[in-house]
């Protein structure tokens, strides 16, 4: 698959690199593309502009700071219409206080939040519950893997980001529809708790 990374920093650089590594084809964007280290240029080989990413990707991921994304650009915003969107952002309360605010009150998950601002995507809540440095170093370890819960309003959309989560060396727990992601997004027991699927289920309830 071609998976089109907005944001080349520490999410965006780890998730990636698990993607490439696994086979898929992936382009790493950023505002200032040819301000990248090399590291982070070599990941799946290429990189580039937002627009690049978000026109050339089958699917798309998020990784940039949480409330930037109403901010992205409308030709990117047109250009992911349709698209599988995977949303590995987190509302900062320091970087994104009004968006997290926002999310806090609404009490519908940070999804929901992202995808009221790329309206027309098939936004998936993923990848936002493990520290980039976790996701590196538990990656494909021995059973019992580290669990990546997943949220999204379609189970097709969810199967397919389940498979790349699989590919990625996780274990995927699809925990509900994108409202779901509430139950995941910072401030929650499971946020960053680097747990296994039977212990994410258990704290889940589900
Ligand atoms: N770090 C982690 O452990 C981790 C784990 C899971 C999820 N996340 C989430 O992933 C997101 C990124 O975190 P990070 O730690 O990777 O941050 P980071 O290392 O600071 O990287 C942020 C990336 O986003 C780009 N960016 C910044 N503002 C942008 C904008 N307005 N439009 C498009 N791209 C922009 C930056 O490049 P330019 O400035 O050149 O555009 C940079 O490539 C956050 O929402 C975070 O909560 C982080």
């Amino acid at each position: 698959m071609r998976i089109g990374i907005i944001g080349a920093g520490h999410a965006g650089g780890a998730i990636g690199t698990l993607l490439a590594d696994a086979g898929h084809e992936v382009l790493l964007s950023c505002r200032h593309p040819e301000q990248l280290g090399e590291r982070a240029r070599n990941i799946g080989g290429q990189c580039g502009p937002i627009i690049q990413a978000a026109t050339w990707g089958d699917i798309i991921l998020l990784a940039l700071p949480f409330s930037h994304t109403q901010d992205l650009d409308m030709a990117v915003k047109d250009a992911v219409i349709g698209k599988v969107v995977i949303d590995a952002t987190n509302p900062s309360p320091e970087h994104d206080a009004r968006a997290a605010k926002e999310v806090t009150e609404a009490g519908t998950g940070s999804g929901t939040w992202t995808l009221a601002r790329l309206y027309g995507a098939k936004v998936v809540k993923a990848y936002n519950a493990l520290s980039a440095a976790s996701m590196t170093e538990y990656a494909h370890r021995d059973a019992p893997r580290l669990a990546i819960p997943i949220a999204s309003d379609d189970a097709d959309d969810a199967k397919l980001v389940a498979g790349l989560v699989s590919d990625c060396g996780f274990d995927p727990v699809v925990v509900g529809e994108l409202a779901s992601s509430a139950s995941f997004d910072p401030g929650t027991e499971v946020w960053q708790a680097a747990l296994t699927a039977p212990e994410l289920r258990a704290k889940l309830g589900l």
